[in-house]
């Protein structure tokens, strides 16, 4: 199979996928779009209203301001793959839960896999701790770090800029360094964890 024929497959597990109860409430699950050799995948929390509405991701505000994100270093949403932590929408956009995030793990860690972008942007906190559990987003944003032999890049997700407009700049000048970082993919170093994380590892 190629790359987009596997991404294709998990795309139509996604959509009649059981796992969790998100299953119930959903009109469309949202398994994510993109070209299988993307350099850049961006990785979002979970689908919106109107993602559930349509089953693609990132086509609400949240993602009018991610596409102006993309215009302003020069791409489209055509030229990266957007997908999300978890596939379908939590009633009233709710954080997702633990259990919901378990259940819908293996389709993100499979996307990545096939995909092996060049870099992963991670959008908000959701998608950090995929990659970084023990970081906090208000001190890792903007800064990319190797993990899993991949090179993992946290953002603020442009929802909180929408909300927060001191947010705005901050996400702008982040994703700003997107294409330098890109260069030099081999120049970023792995991710270390917190000293506080190691030391609660000891116990
Ligand atoms: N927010 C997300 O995290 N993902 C989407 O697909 C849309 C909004």
């Amino acid at each position: 199979m190629s790359k987009s024929e596997q991404l294709e497959q998990i795309a139509s597990e996604v959509r009649v996928c059981t796992a969790c109860l998100l299953s119930r409430g959903r009109t469309n699950a949202v398994p994510g779009e993109g070209p299988a050799d993307a350099a850049i995948m961006f990785v979002g929390e979970a689908p919106g209203f109107h993602e559930d509405q349509q089953g693609r991701p990132f086509v609400g505000a949240a993602g009018r301001f991610l596409e102006e994100l993309l215009a302003s270093i020069g791409m489209t949403r055509e030229q990266v793959f957007i997908a999300n932590v978890i596939k379908c929408r939590p009633p009233a956009n709710r954080d997702p839960l633990p259990e919901e995030i378990v259940a819908c793990q293996s389709f993100l860690d499979r996307q990545l896999e096939i995909i092996r972008p060049k870099m992963v942007v991670t959008l908000g906190r959701f998608s950090m701790a995929r990659f970084f559990p023990e970081a906090r987003i208000s001190q890792v944003h903007g800064q990319a770090r190797r993990f899993e032999g991949m090179v993992c890049y946290p953002m603020y997700h442009p929802a909180a800029a929408l909300h927060q407009p001191s947010l705005r700049r901050v996400v702008e000048e982040d994703m700003a360094r997107i294409p330098e970082l890109l260069g030099s993919t081999d120049q970023i170093t792995e991710y270390e964890p917190p000293p506080q994380a190691e030391q609660l590892k000891l116990f």
